[in-house]
């Protein structure tokens, strides 16, 4: 596909186009900006449409930033997490036409081993997605100093992992000897504590132990209303996600905006907005095709929805 790279292969480009339909002179925010493959495609699609492009990755912004650099000031790039981004871009309420986030992370991400977010051997417990020594925690220092119930509480809660309570005493056994430094380490324990683990267990653990670090969950949490606001009239929010939390926080904000009374159940008098404020364009998620996951296997946990503000 065209608009694929080494740095990360764009997943659902045709949908998430569609959805977002950029209009002329329209602006738009690209929260997750990665390698760039969708900011092209909607650069490309309406020419005259203007992105702001967001990124807590410096490698992304670097990479992505010299693959937009023909877009000129139709462009700006804004390192920053997605749920600061209107802040930290000085978008006001009701400025934007649309907004993506496609969460989760990059190949790239993955790919370079320096960054720990494999398993692969010899990788450092890393993970941290903004590269920021002194706002983030790495994994090894998460693993090297949680309780253990908050350790089992990420593998449980993250990685649906039926032996949490079981792998977090190893690792907090472990760490009394000697501190946990690579992904040696921790896969391990993770042999140890799972009986016979196949690949997508340890990518399951590892997974749990990212979304911890990014703090992903309450970073989808706090974004979604802000942007919801940042959105003008008509203008839509697409959400890729690769994670069932992901995607229910993502689905349940949708249903409740899309509501026309929000007040508790039993609640005797509407005391609330009383209308809904968009309506949720996705009433099913969807999914990629067969195709697309036979071309780019990382696409095949992906689901998309999307919301229209009224
Ligand atoms: C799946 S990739 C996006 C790929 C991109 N759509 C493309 O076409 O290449 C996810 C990107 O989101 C970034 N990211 C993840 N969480 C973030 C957050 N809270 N704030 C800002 N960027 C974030 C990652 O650094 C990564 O570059």
């Amino acid at each position: 596909m065209e608009h694929d790279s080494a740095y990360h292969a764009p997943v659902m480009i045709g949908e998430v186009l569609d959805l977002l339909d950029p209009r002329p002179e329209g602006l738009y925010l690209d929260g997750t900006l990665g390698g760039g493959g969708h900011a092209e495609a909607l650069l490309q699609r309406e020419p005259r449409a203007r992105l702001i492009a967001v990124d807590r990755d410096p490698d992304a912004l670097r990479e992505a930033g010299e693959r937009l650099a023909v877009f000129g000031d139709r462009v700006r790039l804004v390192r920053a997490n997605y749920s600061d981004a209107t802040a930290a871009a000085g978008i006001g309420p009701e400025m934007l036409d649309g907004a993506l986030l496609d969460l989760g992370i990059s190949s790239h991400q993955v790919d370079e081993v320096a960054r720990g977010f494999t398993f692969r051997a010899g990788a450092p417990l890393d993970m941290r997605m903004g590269q920021d020594s002194v706002a983030e925690a790495t994994a090894a220092e998460l693993l090297n100093t949680l309780g253990e119930e908050e350790l089992a509480t990420i593998f449980y809660r993250f990685g649906e992992e039926r032996r949490s309570r079981r792998l977090a005493r190893l690792i907090v056994e472990r760490r009394a000897e000697t501190p946990l430094k690579t992904s040696d380490d921790l896969v391990a324990l993770i042999e140890a504590a799972l009986t016979r683990p196949t690949a997508q267990d340890r990518a399951r653990i590892f997974q749990a132990l990212r979304i911890a670090v990014n703090r992903e969950i309450e970073g989808i949490e706090a974004a979604l209303p802000r942007l919801r606001e940042a959105l003008r009239s008509g203008g839509v929010l697409v959400v890729l996600s690769y994670h069932s939390l992901e995607d229910r926080v993502v689905k349940d904000s949708f249903r409740s905006w899309s509501q026309s009374c929000v007040c508790p159940p039993g609640f005797p008098v509407c005391s609330c907005r009383g209308e809904p404020l968009g309506e949720t364009l996705t009433r099913k998620p969807l999914y990629p095709s067969d195709a697309e996951v036979a071309r780019n296997p990382r696409a095949r946990s992906a689901r998309l929805r999307a919301w229209r503000r009224a």
